[in-house]
């Protein structure tokens, strides 16, 4: 069974970092029950959900996505852009040593998982204010020997690539069009998220099954239209953080 490596909120989250978004107060005990919810909606989605060693200390380590990025044949352990989540990755790197050759993403450079985008051997990097060029050359370095092709994507109005586009199926993806082009994924139809639901982009896909947050009801009646299973999870806690879902976990198929 895949695996799921997710690690507990941190309850310092109220002090988590905020591009974007203004500072609104977080239900911390609330925000647990929510991630809970998560966690069980991966398990009835197949995933063997295992915790990674928690950080109390570190505000925003719950968004374990930002600190790797696995492929079938190797894991690269990031080096985030804020300051603040350099810390996380050394606990990613050890929870992931044992199902993947680690490679690493070296200062100076910086880069975010959820900048990340891969789509079968095409790989999207979102050029932020999180990711800079010289990490993604590092990237594309240590995956071109496996034949991905790593594009880099200029992300201005959100804070990571995930904010603004989500993997719906082979040739299917959700985008925000104010936020990305469609022009920048040749061969993919690029549906336009409702434009009450900015954030709706943000899903999670595995077999029949369709994850969105409670908050995307428009996002949700689409996934269904188009066949699938749609599980809503309220987000709302985590949401405050600038996270969406897929940011609370890192898969290890
Ligand atoms: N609060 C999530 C982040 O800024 O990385």
């Amino acid at each position: 069974m895949p695996i799921a490596l997710t690690r507990a909120v941190s309850p310092a989250i109220i002090h988590c970092e905020l591009t974007h978004l203004q500072r609104e107060p977080i239900d911390y005990e609330r925000a647990v029950q929510q991630h809970a919810a998560y966690e069980n909606a991966l398990r009835k989605i197949g995933y063997t959900v295992k915790h990674i060693s928690e950080t109390p200390e570190l505000p925003d380590s719950v968004f374990v996505e930002d600190t790797a990025v696995v492929f079938p044949e190797l894991a690269i352990i990031t080096r985030p852009g804020a300051e603040s989540r350099r810390p996380e990755t050394e606990t990613m790197a050890a929870a992931l040593r044992q199902y993947r050759e680690l490679h690493f993403i070296e200062a100076p450079s910086t880069l975010d998982g959820g900048d990340v985008l891969v789509l079968g051997k095409e790989v999207y990097i979102g050029l932020s204010q999180r990711t800079n060029k010289e990490a993604i050359r590092q990237f594309a370095d240590i995956v071109k020997p496996y034949g991905y092709r790593v594009t880099g994507v200029p992300v201005i109005k959100c804070l990571h690539l995930k904010t603004a586009v989500g993997f719906v199926e082979e040739g299917l993806l959700l985008i925000n069009p104010d936020w990305i082009s469609p022009d920048t994924f040749p061969g993919y139809l690029c549906e336009a998220v409702h434009p009450e639901e900015p954030f709706g982009t943000n899903l999670m896909r595995r077999n029949h099954w369709a994850l969105c947050t409670a908050a995307h009801p428009h996002t949700a009646d689409w996934l269904a239209t188009k066949g699938y299973d749609v599980i809503t999870i309220d987000q709302s806690e985590l949401a405050k953080a600038e996270a969406g879902l897929t940011c609370c976990s890192v898969f290890v198929g």
